[in-house]
Order: structure tokens, then sequence, then C-alpha cells
């Protein structure tokens, strides 16, 4: 079985593809255009694997989507290609809506086309036995929340970043090619990741490396806006999860029950690597930052059977001796584009 994997060269894609070729014995084929986000390196344990195929494209090439479905016969897409940071998508909104809405659009299109069985019937709505897209997207499509309560499937879609909003978009197309052609879907929305091969420009990376440069830690406003942080391995279970047991149509909620304020996150990193609360900065508030993200797990505990694994504590302590073990990963980036966006956004 042939499994299209999007996005494949970041960071959950990457732990994605490696967590499916230890787990499986499917073959990927890996399609990243390589953006910033995007890092070869990330890859290189699988290099020499025969059942991963690394592509250079845009999931909005359309013939190059034609190519790869002919050549490879298509059954499963898993599409995690995605502008995906916030502050990135309030500086220059329009690419998020580029591959976010369109590029998930011609994905869905190319998958329709090959995956739909010509029959009598003028709504045409058959697809060929086991085909199946999925769409990774995110808590942030609920917008935010108070205090109290938590997301569920359910819950209204009110994105607040020009980020949430093409996430949001895209997630309404998906709906709509299910509803209207019959293509067999599932959504998963998933809270914050954190582990290893995350791109600095997030929170947690982003700490541990200032951090460990002895370079000071911007704050946005008060730093007690709340996430709810999964392990990137946890959500790649879930993502294999859905995969396998999930009900034609549905959405699945993922969080790893760990609601955290952002500054007992940053403190929490100080402490593990030894390092002074001096370097903690409050800097200007994001533009309409979202308060707290926490996601209500039921549904996909209940009817998957899939709960998260890693405490925070736990996972924390791995990310954090990974990014000591990888310095030279984090050196290379530093050495690219990322120094210029820093110093546009922070300085
Ligand atoms: P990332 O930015 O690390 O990786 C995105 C990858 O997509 C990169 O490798 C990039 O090169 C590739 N890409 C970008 N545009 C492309 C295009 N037009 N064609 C092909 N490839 C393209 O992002 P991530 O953190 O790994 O997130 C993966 C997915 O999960 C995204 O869809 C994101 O919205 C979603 N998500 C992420 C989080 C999180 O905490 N990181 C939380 C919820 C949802
Ligand atoms: P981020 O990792 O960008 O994820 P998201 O915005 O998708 O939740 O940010 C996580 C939280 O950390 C969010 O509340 C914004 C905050 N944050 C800072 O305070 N400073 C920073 O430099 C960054 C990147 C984020």
């Amino acid at each position: 079985m042939n499994i299209l994997v999007t996005g494949g060269a970041g960071f959950i894609g990457s732990n994605f593809v490696k967590y499916m070729l230890k787990n499986h014995d499917y073959n990927i084929i890996n399609l990243d255009l390589l953006t910033y986000a995007g890092n070869i390196r990330n890859l290189s344990e699988i290099k020499s694997n025969s059942r991963h195929k690394f592509i250079k494209g845009d999931i909005g090439d359309r013939d190059l989507l034609e190519k790869i479905f002919i050549e490879h016969k298509i059954q499963i897409i898993i599409n995690f290609a995605a502008e995906s940071h916030v502050d990135r998508s309030i500086a220059n909104p329009e690419i998020f809506l580029k591959t976010n809405i369109l590029g998930t659009q011609a994905l869905l299109d190319v998958a329709k086309n090959h995956w739909n069985v010509a029959t009598n019937d003028k709504n045409n709505r058959k697809f060929k036995q086991g085909v199946k897209y999925i769409q990774v997207s995110t808590d942030e499509v609920y917008g935010t929340l108070g205090k109290d309560g938590y997301f569920i499937e359910e819950t209204p879609l009110a994105p607040n970043s020009p980020y949430s909003a093409s996430k949001a978009s895209a997630d309404m197309i998906v709906r709509a090619y299910h509803e209207t052609y019959g293509l067999p879907i599932n959504i998963t929305r998933c809270s914050n990741n954190y582990g290893p091969y995350q791109f600095p420009e997030k929170l947690i990376p982003l700490i541990i490396n200032n951090a460990l440069r002895n370079d000071t830690l911007p704050i946005y406003g008060d730093g007690k806006q709340i996430r709810d942080w999964l392990h990137v391995e946890d959500h790649c279970r879930a993502i294999d999860t859905v995969l396998h047991k999930g009900e034609n149509g549905e959405i699945y909620n993922i969080g790893g029950n760990n609601e955290k304020e952002n500054i007992e996150i940053v403190k929490l990193i100080l402490n593990t690597l030894g390092k002074s609360e001096d370097l903690i900065t409050h800097v200007k508030d994001r533009l309409g930052h979202d308060r707290r993200y926490a996601i209500d797990n039921s549904k996909i505990t209940t009817k998957l059977g899939w709960s998260p694994l890693y405490t925070f504590n736990e996972g924390i302590k791995h990310t954090i001796q990974w990014y000591l073990d990888n310095d030279e990963w984090m050196r290379e980036i530093l050495s690219g584009e990322y120094m210029k966006y820093y110093e546009e956004i922070y300085k």
C-alpha cells in the first residue's frame, strides 16, 4: 500500500514518516516543497530506506500530483503540508491562503479524480475500497477559550489569526468534498505539539535555543496564555489510529491533557538547563493572541482507544535532551534565513 504524506520534511511530518516506517509495511511517498520550515536533514536516518521516496514539490502543483498518483497508485493521503506559524501569518497572510487552502483543494481534486469509481448513478459518489484522505488540522480553528471549558468536535469554528482562518477554511473544503462527492475523509485537530525536530520559531525550541545561547527569552504579554501540550510521538500514534480505525467523515480532536501557562514552561526549561530567570523579557503581545486552548479528548479515547502516553515532565526532559544532543541541527538552521526572520519579528 502506498501512502502520500505531504509536508513530511517538517516537524510533525518527519516524525510521522519515521514512525510509520518503523511500525508498518507501507511505502511512503513524501512530498514537500522544502520551504524555510522543511529540512531534508530531518529525514537523514531513513535516507536509504527503500520504502521511503522523497519528492520535492508543491501540493498546489496539479501536474506533479497527477504524475505521483499515476506512478505510485496512491491509496492514502495524509496532508501535513502547510504554512504553520501564527506570527508569520500576521506579517504575511497571503501564502497561508495559497498553501493551506488552495493546496489542500488541489490534493482533494486529484484524489477525487483518481479514487472515484465510475458508476451508472448520476451522482457518481462511489470510491475505491480502502482509500482515505486525512487532513491534519489544529485546535486553533475553534478560536479561544476563557478560564473554563474545552474544545469538542462540535465547537463552532471561530479562528482568530490568518493561520487558523486558513486551516479552518481547509477543513471546510475537506468536509465539502466528503458531503458533496462522498470522498472518504477524516479531519484531525490537535493541540500544540512539542518534541524533536521542531523549528526554533515555535515557543519550546525557541526558548531552549535562546537559553542555551544566553539570549533573552521573548514572552508575549503577561505569559499567562495557556496551551494544551501534546508530545509529537503521541500525535503520530493518534494519526495512525485515525488512519486505521477512524470512521469515514469523522473529525477527531487530539490533545495531550497538559494545560500549561507559557511562563510556567519557560521557567521549567530554564530550571532544567540551570539558566537564570533574568533571561525572561516580556515583549509586546501578539496581535489577536488567543488566551487559552484546551482539548476534550473523549471522542478519540472512547471510540478509537487512543490516549496520550507522555506526561509533560517526561516529554519536556526528553525534548530538551534532544536539543542538547543535536546542536549541529540547530546551528545549521541558525545560519540560514531564520536569523533574518528573528530580527524582523523580535527586534
Ligand atoms: P512545519 O512548518 O514544521 O512543516 C510544514 C512542512 O510543510 C514543511 O516541511 C514545509 O516545507 C512543507 N510545505 C509548506 N508549504 C508546502 C507546499 N506548498 N507544498 C508542499 N510542502 C509544503 O509544520 P508542523 O508543525 O510540522 O505542522 C504540520 C501540520 O500540523 C500543519 O498542517 C499544521 O497546521 C498542523 N498542526 C501543527 C501543530 C504544531 O504544534 N506544530 C499543531 C496543530 C496542527
Ligand atoms: P507558538 O509556539 O507560536 O504556537 P501557537 O501560537 O500556535 O500556539 O506559541 C505558543 C505560545 O507561546 C503562544 O501563546 C505564543 C507564545 N509565544 C511567546 O510568548 N513568545 C514567542 O517568542 C513565541 C514564538 C510564542
